[in-house]
């Protein structure tokens, strides 16, 4: 069925929504993202309260230009999609109990989505040919899992970080070095211009026979050798530290895979979430895929980060296999 969804998002530093069509082509109507970074970026991460204060100034504005822009009123929307899990909680609420007045002040169906399914979804609004099955990496700033995704609403999490995510570990280490939050980006530009082998960090991919990561090891050993540097005046040479970081993360990704895929045998692999945007990255997966005769898929940058354009797309596979939120939806910080 041919459906325009309209969709909130909030679960961290982003206040978006957007209008996507589904049930025929996928569209994009609008996706309107509105970034707090700059707030944050003062205190070096994110500060919960003050997310939450931003969501609430933001949403409203942030929902009519998604509207207006997609040239359509609320009378046209058939459902309303809105991240209820994971996320900071009292990010959640603002975007949950803002489409949940909507919905039920319209009378129009309200479906909650999880975010990080969002983030598998933003492929589909990029590859109109891409349905599951499929194995998923998603990794951001809050997660990095590894999804056997069986079908549009059916998936499992197979492997995950057991402390800090992929995303965290680059901001992190970014950090140390003096690069404002979120550092991942730079990171990435950073690591062009240095030798991936210059050092010798220790692997994030757990060598305990499960799909499970762990980055707290390779960021403290990082750090460690960042404050020991310093403390005897020698300057860090910035660009082989973070290439030699984002080789060990690139080459553990891959380890994981190998053994992923050997459990999980699929012909499509799909790359998501923040740092998806990851120049390295997405190189050494799509020749990966290559070599294995795999297909590679991964987000337009523009759609690797938070963005409600996603929620939309996953919002109508949800609709479809008939999930719903009353009046009585709620959030929360975790969730599978
Ligand atoms: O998905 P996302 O926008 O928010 C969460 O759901 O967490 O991901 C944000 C994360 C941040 O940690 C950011 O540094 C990282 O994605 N990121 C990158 C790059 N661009 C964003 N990490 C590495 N390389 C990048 N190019
Ligand atoms: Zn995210």
């Amino acid at each position: 069925m041919l459906m325009k969804i309209l969709s909130i998002e909030s679960s961290c530093d982003e206040t978006s929504a957007a209008v996507v069509e589904m049930g025929g082509e996928r569209k994009i109507l609008s996706n309107i993202v509105a970034s707090q970074i700059e707030t944050h970026a003062l205190y070096g991460g994110v500060v919960p309260e003050i997310a939450s204060r931003a969501h609430i100034e933001a949403i409203s504005g942030i929902t009519y230009e998604a509207l207006s822009r997609a040239g359509v009123t609320l009378d046209e929307i058939d459902a309303i999609g809105v991240t209820n899990r994971p996320g900071l909680i009292g990010a959640l609420l603002v975007g949950v109990n803002f489409a949940k007045s909507l919905a039920v002040s319209r009378g129009i169906p309200l479906v909650p989505v999880h975010h990080i399914r969002g983030h598998i979804a933003a492929n589909y609004l990029a590859y109109p040919d891409l349905k599951p099955p499929f194995l998923a990496l998603v990794a951001s700033g809050g997660h990095t899992s590894l999804i056997e995704v069986r079908s549009y609403t059916d998936m499992e999490t197979v492997g995950r970080t057991r402390d800090d995510a992929m995303g965290e570990a680059f901001d992190k280490v970014a950090r140390v070095m003096g690069i404002p939050y979120p550092g991942g980006a730079e990171m990435d530009r950073l690591a062009h211009l240095g030798d991936p082998k210059a050092f010798a960090f220790p692997s994030a991919a757990l060598n305990d026979g499960t799909l499970d990561f762990s980055f707290s090891g390779l960021k403290t050993h990082i750090i460690n050798l960042l404050h020991r540097m310093e403390q005897k005046g020698e300057p860090y040479p910035m660009e082989d530290i973070a290439a030699s970081f984002t080789a060990t993360v690139v080459s553990s990704v891959v380890k994981k895979l190998e053994t992923a895929l050997e459990r999980y045998p699929h012909e499509r692999l799909v790359l998501a979430g923040g740092v998806s945007a990851n120049s390295h990255l997405r190189e050494a997966l799509q020749a990966f895929a290559d070599k294995r005769g795999l297909t590679f898929y991964v987000p337009p940058r523009a759609l690797c980060g938070d963005n409600a354009a996603m929620i939309g797309a996953q919002a109508y596979y949800e609709y479809e296999a008939g999930v719903r939120g009353d009046a009585s939806l709620n959030a929360f910080a975790c969730g599978e």
